[in-house]
């Protein structure tokens, strides 16, 4: 080869494992050798966190389990009553429960505020408004049909609307839509979507979803079904083992992907699915793709095994990927370290993936695991493959059905839950578990504290519309360059049985860096997503990444 050739060879070669995820360079282990730290919190809410969403602004999280055991560990207080009436799983008596099932979680004070649900949440769903605000969907019985709202302030509790929607929705996935309207999908028998209806109004309709049918088999391993705005403007739907692209204005499905195959996904053989960075560049009319990342899950017979024959059988052990807006989407597949079911996906500023929680053997479902993963699994979707995945640090607490785990504003990651009981049970094998912990992903590590850059949040603006350049001022130490710079934003998902629904994350395109606009303070100008398809309008954390070390992250809200 020619000393020219060879050159264009290797740049070639550089940017094809480069990847269009993250730029590399950001993208180094600033600390190889710290794997991460664990935190048990010191105070737990007295429920079991079933579901979990961080409150943009106020930086509480809502933590709920389910109506349905009557039961939990913390008392609803005086100031609460009259009790509400609930029905009762074992008799389908209903009566009164004086026990609370869900919180206000402060993750800074670690106060505990009690809340008062009247329908059952058990398996339902959610997602945030423009505004910050919580509404949630479905659940168990009485709570199927119900949509319900919830501000964040000191005295706020839930508005429900039992008969809201049409159809039944438990076990559904809630899609925030490029308009801020949601979507819901599917649940138990219900073969339908429909919108969320303004508040105090109600479905006349749903709309038939034959896909959802197609993906049934008799074990129901198309539940929680993972839905995902891609920049088009449609929707991305994997149900089991297949996947489509949904027109959502026209109801029409675009195409159909190439299943993948090794088994079922989604509950009750739940594999952890996120939708990867979605980078944005200078040139606003450059395409974005979108790629979409699945890992574990189990055979589709598990739930079987687990229930009839007592046999826990080993989860999957393969992560896919799969461009979603390429006209020739493939399904690339690799190993990881050890099979895993029900884990949660966390997107972490920096880019990566954090795979935390779930279990080695069996499925989704009460005593259907074992084997939890103490280890979580670092994935780095931008390098190359055979050396993407990282073991972290182990906690010692197991966290399989019904944990969660989400992203605070610090960089940390907030761990909760873990019930394989039908209802509470402290003297089970695996007991219903109430403790809360807080993860360090590596880049937290001691020695990098003093490199990590800061966002001074009272001289930057915090909210934007749609493609504004925005200045970001900036403490750091080092210089800024754009090499060894990203800017990423992330939408706060709502969690539940290993779902994260609404999580995105967007490196924004960086159109100037200012070093030194006072001595040690930086600038860098960033334009805002172009459209909603991109970035739904709403609330995300906003984080300068430097060389790999992200800032704690700022309250930004585009729309
Ligand atoms: C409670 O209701 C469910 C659903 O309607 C039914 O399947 C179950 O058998 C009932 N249980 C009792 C104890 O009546
Ligand atoms: C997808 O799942 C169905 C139902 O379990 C199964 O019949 C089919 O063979 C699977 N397809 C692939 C490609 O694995």
């Amino acid at each position: 080869m020619a000393a020219t050739s060879k050159l264009v060879f290797i740049l070639a070669v550089l940017l094809l494992v480069s990847g269009h995820q993250a730029s590399a360079a950001a993208n180094d282990d600033p600390a190889p050798y710290f794997l991460g730290k664990w935190e048990l919190l010191p105070n737990n809410p007295g429920i079991s966190a079933m579901h979990s969403v961080l409150l943009p602004n106020v930086d509480e999280m809502v933590i709920f389990d389910a109506t349905v055991w009557q039961i939990s560990r913390l008392p609803l207080p005086d100031y609460k009553r009259p009790c509400p009436m609930h029905q009762n799983k074992a008799t389908n008596v209903t009566n009164i429960d004086c026990w609370c099932h869900s919180v206000f979680y402060n993750v800074n004070t670690l106060q505990v505020t009690p809340l008062k649900v009247i329908t059952d949440t058990w398996c339902s769903s959610g997602g945030l408004d423009v505004n910050g605000n919580l509404i949630s969907t479905g659940g168990f019985l009485g709570g199927s049909r119900t949509t319900r709202y919830l501000w964040g302030c000191p005295t706020c509790d839930w508005t429900e609307y039992p008969t809201a929607l049409k159809d039944g929705r438990w076990y559904a996935t809630q899609a925030l839509l490029a308009d801020g309207s949601f979507l819901i999908f599917g649940g138990r028998d219900s073969f339908s979507y429909e919108y969320i209806p303004a508040e105090r109004t109600e479905n006349a309709y749903s709309i038939p979803f034959q896909f959802l049918r197609d993906t049934y088999d008799v074990l129901e391993n198309n539940l929680y079904p993972f839905v995902y705005l891609v920049p088009d403007g449609n929707l991305y739907i994997f149900a089991n083992n297949r996947s489509i692209l949904l027109d959502p204005r026209a109801n029409y499905v675009l195409r159909e992907y190439p299943p993948l195959p090794g088994g079922a996904r989604n509950y009750p053989s739940t594999s952890t699915s996120v939708l990867l960075p979605l980078k944005l560049y200078r040139d606003y009319y450059a395409r974005v793709d979108a790629e979409v990342l699945i890992c574990g899950g189990s055979v589709p017979e598990a739930f079987y095994f687990g229930e009839v024959e007592k046999r826990l059988v080993p989860a999957l052990d393969d992560c896919a990927r799969m461009v979603v807006t390429s006209p020739d989407p493939v399904w690339t597949t690799e190993k990881m370290p050890t099979p895993r079911v029900m884990s949660d996906g966390v997107l972490l500023p920096t880019g990566d993936v954090l795979l935390i929680n779930g279990a080695e053997l069996g499925s989704a479902g009460w005593k259907d695991a074992d084997k939890p993963c103490f280890k979580p699994l670092l994935y780095k979707p931008s390098k190359p493959p055979g050396s993407r995945f990282t073991e972290l640090a182990p906690s010692d607490i197991p966290r399989m059905y019904h944990s969660v785990a989400n992203l605070l504003p610090d960089g940390r990651v907030f761990v909760g839950g873990s019930n394989d009981n039908d209802g509470y049970q402290e003297w089970a094998k695996f007991p219903t578990e109430l403790r809360l912990e807080k993860f360090s992903p590596p880049y937290l590590a001691p020695e990098l504290a003093d490199r990590r850059p800061m966002i001074l949040v009272d001289e930057t603006e915090k909210a934007a519309p749609y493609g504004k350049w925005v200045g970001i001022k900036v403490k750091s130490a080092e210089m800024l360059n754009e090499f060894d710079l990203m800017v990423t934003m992330i939408a706060p998902p709502f969690v539940t049985h290993s779902i994260s629904m609404n999580q995105r994350l967007i490196e924004l395109a960086i159109i100037e860096i200012k070093n030194d606009v006072y001595p040690g303070v930086h600038e860098v100008v960033v334009a805002m997503p172009p459209s909603g398809n991109i970035a739904p309008p709403g609330y995300y954390m906003l984080s300068v990444v430097l060389k790999g070390i992200p800032s704690p992250s700022m309250w930004f809200q585009v729309k």
